[in-house]
């Protein structure tokens, strides 16, 4: 049975993605900061998960999280995380800069390192990492820090695989989700331009699973034709 890591797990794509997974024969592990979250994620699975309370912006903690995963031994991970302040890049507060960059971009780039060491995860066959087709390529006015992490997450996952790694290192690009990330009153909800992160979910999977899917994966979206 392949065991799989969710990092960021709780809510918004990672869960919806997780959720599915789990109802397939898999040994998950569901990691976040929301305990009560992933408590009832687990429920909903059958409670046959390993839940791991862990917040990803503490990243001195990120050898300790690599231990941890040595120890789990994966057959999987992927990295859902992500998030930033939106506003004006002036007007907001450095602390919170520096949280995006962490979460978004330190964090991941940090495990992949990690990772990639492959006598220390002799049965990781795939990573997966999300990018945006909104701000990993393009300007995100009011989300500069989260467009700035996600361009550096971009280029380091497309650097790295044309270094040709054992693993099947992968990134996954969607555009609006219907997520708690996306603000109540954000101008893509109002034009009906936001994706069903269900919907979202199944593409996620289908793709995944598949040994032929593209390393670089651009969801399409119904409403960007
Ligand atoms: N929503 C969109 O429109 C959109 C568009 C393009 C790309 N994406 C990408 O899709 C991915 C998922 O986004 P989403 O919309 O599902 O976001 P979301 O609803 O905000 O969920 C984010 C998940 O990451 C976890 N997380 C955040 N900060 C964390 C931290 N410091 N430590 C541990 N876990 C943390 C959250 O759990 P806790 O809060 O419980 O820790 C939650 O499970 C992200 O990479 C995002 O950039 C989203």
């Amino acid at each position: 049975m392949e065991t799989i890591a969710f990092l960021g797990a709780s809510r918004g794509l990672g869960r919806a993605v997780a959720g599915k997974w789990s109802q397939l024969e898999i040994q998950p592990i569901f990691v976040a900061r929301g305990k009560n979250q992933l408590e009832s994620l687990n429920q909903q699975c059958g409670q046959g998960g390993e839940i791991w309370i862990w917040d990803f912006s503490q990243v001195d903690r990120i050898p300790s999280l690599l231990n941890r995963l040595r120890e789990a031994s994966p057959d999987r991970l992927i990295y859902f995380a992500a998030g930033g302040p939106y506003g004006d890049f002036s007007k907001k507060d450095w602390k919170d800069h520096l949280w995006s960059l962490r979460v978004s971009f330190e964090a991941p780039a940090h495990l992949l390192h990690g990772l990639l060491q492959a006598e220390a995860f002799p049965k990781l066959k795939q990573i997966i990492f999300i990018g945006s087709a909104i701000a990993d390529d393009q300007a995100d006015p009011k989300a500069s820090s989260y467009a700035a992490a996600k361009h550096g997450l971009r280029g380091l996952v497309e650097s790295v695989i044309q270094e040709g790694p054992k693993v099947d290192l992968r990134l996954f690009r969607p555009g609006y989700l219907d997520t708690d990330l996306l603000p109540a009153n954000a101008a893509p909800r109002q034009a009906g331009e936001v994706l069903d992160v269900s919907m979202a979910a199944d593409n996620f999977l289908t793709w995944a699973q598949n040994p032929k899917g593209e390393k670089v994966f651009t969801l399409k979206h119904p409403f960007s034709e």
